[in-house]
């Protein structure tokens, strides 16, 4: 069972974990979610996590420390934790890193803010023999906090997990994991349900011809297509 846990200053911020297909997967004993405030690990009366950058410049970066004692506090006896920082400066999220985080056994998030958290956070577990430390961007913007970039890898791990998903065959066809003949990675084709007219707009004829050969060649026409177009945008 794979085992999510999140550090955040704002725990409510990540609510969204407990809905829908991540929430069934919990009630189904398939993952655990856990959500852990960092204020919790804060001794000062202002609950404060954060302090000025040493040699100058804008904004606060997040103390080491709370930061040190939360996940100390979560880590298990594993031999294997992989500890995900997310930074805009981290190397970026895509489907063939999801798949990797799915070996995992416990993955913990640590959702900075500010200008970020204190270095030697991520140097300290480096150099832990059962920490694995991953530095991760979902991609090329500056969000507010690594809270929705926490729940993006989360939703995007687990539900490559057996038994996650409804229907395990949606998994096979979809964008980011149909290869084709040249082993590049396709988008999806477009997909159509009824009815076969709205609005004027009418179904592509071979979906109604029920020859599947059909079928297959257009659809895989259709993804090379939208894959050469997303090149040239
Ligand atoms: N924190 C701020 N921006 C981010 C991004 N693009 N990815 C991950 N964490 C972030």
């Amino acid at each position: 069972m794979l085992r999510f846990d999140l550090i955040s200053i704002f725990p409510e911020y990540l609510a969204p974990l407990k809905l829908s297909l991540l929430g069934k997967a919990v009630d189904k004993g398939l993952i655990t979610i856990n959500i852990h405030d960092l204020r919790d690990q804060t001794m000062d009366v202002h609950h404060s996590v954060d302090d000025t950058p040493y040699g100058g410049g804008a904004g606060m970066v997040m103390s080491a420390a709370p930061w040190g004692d939360a996940i100390d506090q979560i880590s298990n006896d594993l031999d294997q934790i992989d500890l995900i920082i997310l930074t805009p400066a981290g190397k970026k999220f895509d489907q063939a890193m999801a798949a990797e985080f799915t070996k995992c056994k416990q993955l913990i998030f640590a959702c900075g803010r500010y200008e970020g958290i204190d270095a030697r956070v991520g140097k300290h577990y480096e150099n832990k023999s059962n920490f694995k430390v991953h530095e991760v961007s979902i991609g090329d913007y500056v969000l507010g906090g690594g809270e929705v970039a926490a729940m993006v890898i989360i939703e995007a791990t687990a539900r490559l997990l057996p038994g996650v998903l409804g229907n395990p065959e949606s998994l096979k066809e979809e964008s980011h994991s149909i290869i084709s003949s040249s082993d590049d990675l396709l988008v999806e084709y477009p997909n159509y349900t009824k009815p076969a007219v709205w609005r004027g707009l009418e179904v592509p004829e071979v979906l109604l011809s029920g020859n599947h050969g059909q079928i297959a060649k257009w659809r895989k026409e259709q993804a090379e297509r939208r894959t050469d177009q997303l090149g040239k945008e």
